[in-house]
C-alpha cells in the first residue's frame, strides 16, 4: 500500500495532526490500545494528546504499549522509557500507571522479558503504533541486520545508537549497550502506524525508507509493507522526498 505522506509547517503542527486521528480513534474506541515511541519525536503528539485530555477526551480506557525500554537500569530510572512515558504521556494525560506496559528493562532474565511482552501483545490488538525514525533507518531499537521476522527481542546497541542518545544522559558512558525492543514482526501486527519525523537530520533516512529498496539494512523500510502507514513529517524531515 501507498502510505499517506502529510507535511506539516513544524513539529506543532505534526503533534496535532497526529493526536487527531488518535483521539477519533479514542472517541470512537474507548478501549483502544495504543503503541508508543520514546525519543524527542513522538513528543508533540503527546503534548497535543495532553490539551485534547484537558479539552475534555475520555483516555481512561485506553491501554499504552511502550516499544522498547533500556536493560539494566533500575526500575525508576530518570532515563528509563519507563519513567520517559510515565512523565511524558501517561501524567500529563492523568492516566493510571497501570494503563502502561513497557518491557522490562530490569528484569534478571532478559530473555525471558521479551518473551512475557511478546506474548502480553499478542493477546492484545495494537489499533495504531507511533513510531519515530533513527537516523540510520532503525525503528524501535531493531538496528540496520535485524531480521523482519525478529518479535520482541534483546539488542546490543550501535554505537552510532548510543551516542545518538547520550544527550538523554548525563555522561555518554551512562547510555546502556542493550536493550528490550518489540521486533519488526512485532510493529508490522499494528492495525495503523503514525510514523512521525522532524528535521534535516532526519530528511535521509525517511527517503530511504519511503524510497528505497525494502531491505533488512534499513529497517524502518519494512514500513513500506503495511496496509496502514502515515508519515507526517515537518519540512526538514520531508526534505529528501520532494524530488524522489
Ligand atoms: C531511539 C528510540 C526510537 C526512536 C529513535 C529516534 O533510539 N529507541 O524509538 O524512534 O531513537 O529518536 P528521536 O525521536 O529522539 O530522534
Amino acid at each position: 500500500m501507498t502510505p499517506v505522506v502529510e507535511v506539516r509547517a513544524d513539529s506543532a503542527a505534526v503533534g496535532e495532526a497526529v493526536a487527531a486521528r488518535i483521539a477519533a480513534l479514542i472517541q470512537g474506541n474507548a478501549s483502544a490500545v495504543v503503541g508508543v515511541a520514546t525519543g524527542s519525536s513522538p513528543g508533540p503528539v503527546y503534548t497535543a494528546l495532553a490539551r485534547r485530555v484537558a479539552d475534555g477526551l475520555d483516555a481512561t480506557g485506553v491501554t499504552w504499549f511502550a516499544l522498547d525500554e533500556y536493560l539494566g537500569l533500575p526500575l525508576g530510572h530518570p532515563r528509563s522509557y519507563r519513567t520517559e512515558l510515565l512523565d511524558n504521556l501517561i501524567h500529563p494525560l492523568g492516566l493510571d500507571p497501570d494503563a502502561l506496559w513497557v518491557p522490562d528493562g530490569a528484569a534478571a532474565d532478559p530473555d525471558e522479558a521479551a518473551r512475557d511482552y511478546e506474548s502480553t501483545l499478542a493477546g492484545r490488538r495494537v489499533d495504531v503504533q507511533v513510531l519515530g525514525i533513527g537516523r540510520n533507518g532503525h525503528i524501535g531499537f531493531n538496528e540496520p541486520g535485524t531480521p523482519f521476522t525478529s518479535t520482541t527481542h534483546r539488542v546490543r546497541l550501535t554505537e552510532s545508537t548510543r551516542a545518538a542518545n547520550a544527550r538523554f544522559f548525563t555522561a555518554p558512558q551512562e547510555v546502556p549497550h542493550e536493550c528490550l525492543t518489540q521486533g519488526p514482526a512485532t510493529i508490522m501486527r499494528a492495525r495503523r502506524i503514525e510514523l512521525v519525523a522532524f528535521g534535516k537530520h532526519k530528511a535521509a533516512a525517511v527517503a530511504r525508507a519511503l524510497r528505497g529498496p525494502v531491505s533488512e539494512e534499513c529497517p524502518a523500510s519494512i514500513l513500506q509493507r503495511h496496509r496502514a502507514l502515515h508519515v507526517t513529517l515537518d519540512r526538514g524531515a520531508a526534505a529528501d522526498l520532494a524530488t524522489g
